[in-house]
Formats: C-alpha cells, structure tokens, sequence
C-alpha cells in the first residue's frame, strides 16, 4: 500500500509534460486544420476542425518546454524521492518531447473516433474526451520509461479531478455556461 502512495509522485512528476502539452492548444486559436478539411471514407470528416496545426505545434513546444523544466529539477526531486525509498521517473529533454507528442496524437485519435462515431466538433464524450490525451502519453511513454499500474490509476484519478475543477472555475469566472 505504501508503494501505492508513492507512486503518485511519480504520476505527477510524469504528467507535466503530457498536461502542458494539452492545455496549451485551446490558446493558440488555431485556424488551419491538420486533415486539411478533408473527410474520411465514411464522408465525415477525418479530425475535425478542432484540431489545428497551430494547436499541435504549439502544444509540442509548451509541452517540451515544461517538461525541460520538471527536468532541470529532476536532481532534487529525486534525491527527495530517495529519502523516502522510491524514484521519480527519468524525463529527458527528449523524452518530454514524446511525451508532448504521445498526449497530442492522444487527442488527434480521439477527435477521430468521434468523427467516426459521427460526433460533431465539440461535442462531449465523457472520459473519451478528458482521458485521450493522458493514454497516449502513458503509451508512448511506456516505450522510454516503466510506467507501473500506480502511475496509471493516479495520473487517470488526477486527470479527472483536475478536469472537473478546471470546468468549475471557468463556471465561477464566467467563461463557461455549466460546470461541467
Ligand atoms: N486545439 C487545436 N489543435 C489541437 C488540439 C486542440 O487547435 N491539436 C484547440 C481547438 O481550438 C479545440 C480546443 O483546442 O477546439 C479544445 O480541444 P478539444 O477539446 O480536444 O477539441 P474539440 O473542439 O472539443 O473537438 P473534438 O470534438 O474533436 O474533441
Ligand atoms: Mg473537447
């Protein structure tokens, strides 16, 4: 049980990038579309318009650039984490960049399976929606570090949370219509 606790740190040691990399598109206001506005075979389209290259280059940039300062203090964070008898997982430069790239083609094949199911731009898709992002991550991040069961349960528990408040706030301040 222990274990179980310490590995959230790990999870939220391992999310930064992922996170930054997901945040970042909806600011960008992107306007050209990465399937070119093309549709698929079924007639619908392949993404979408909610998925530009603005938003994907932009997310890989602040999603990099994150990730490189969780590493900058990887050394003190994890002489932390020894103390207490476990290690935070090692996130290079180069791995938060496909870490970044993992949470953004996450949610590239997300928008495509909504198009798929026939689901406009910005219709919901309950955990779909809040969850692509963080599974690509954690896929392509099992192929540069050991991703436990702990790192997943917490970094879902996590994502959940932080996506429940975040609709919150916006609610409070007015920018959204419900809090949800
Ligand atoms: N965004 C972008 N480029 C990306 C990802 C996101 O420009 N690669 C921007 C878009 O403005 C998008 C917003 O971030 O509307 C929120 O992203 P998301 O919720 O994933 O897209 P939706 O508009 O809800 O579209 P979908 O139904 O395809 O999920
Ligand atoms: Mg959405």
């Amino acid at each position: 049980m222990a274990d179980f606790f310490t590995e959230f740190w790990r999870a939220l040691y391992f999310v930064i990038s992922p996170y930054a990399a997901n945040a970042f598109p909806p600011l960008a206001k992107g306007k050209r579309p990465i399937d070119f506005g093309k549709n698929f075979i079924d007639g619908k389209r392949i993404l979408g318009d909610g998925k530009t290259w603005e938003g994907l280059f932009s997310g890989l940039a602040f999603g990099t650039l994150c990730g490189n300062v969780a590493w900058i203090f990887y050394d003190e964070l994890n002489s932390m984490a020894l103390n207490h008898g476990f290690s935070l997982p090692y996130i290079s430069p180069l791995f938060a960049f496909l870490l970044s790239l993992g949470a953004l083609v996450g949610d590239m094949i997300g928008s495509f399976i909504k198009r798929r199911l026939g689901m406009k731009r910005g219709e919901p898709a309950p955990f779909l929606d809040q969850l692509d992002f963080l599974f690509g991550a954690l896929i392509f991040g099992s192929f540069i570090t050991e991703i436990t069961l702990g790192m997943v349960v917490w970094s879902v528990i996590m994502t959940l949370i932080m996506h429940r408040m975040a609709n919150i706030i916006g609610y409070l301040a007015k920018v959204k219509k419900e809090p949800w």
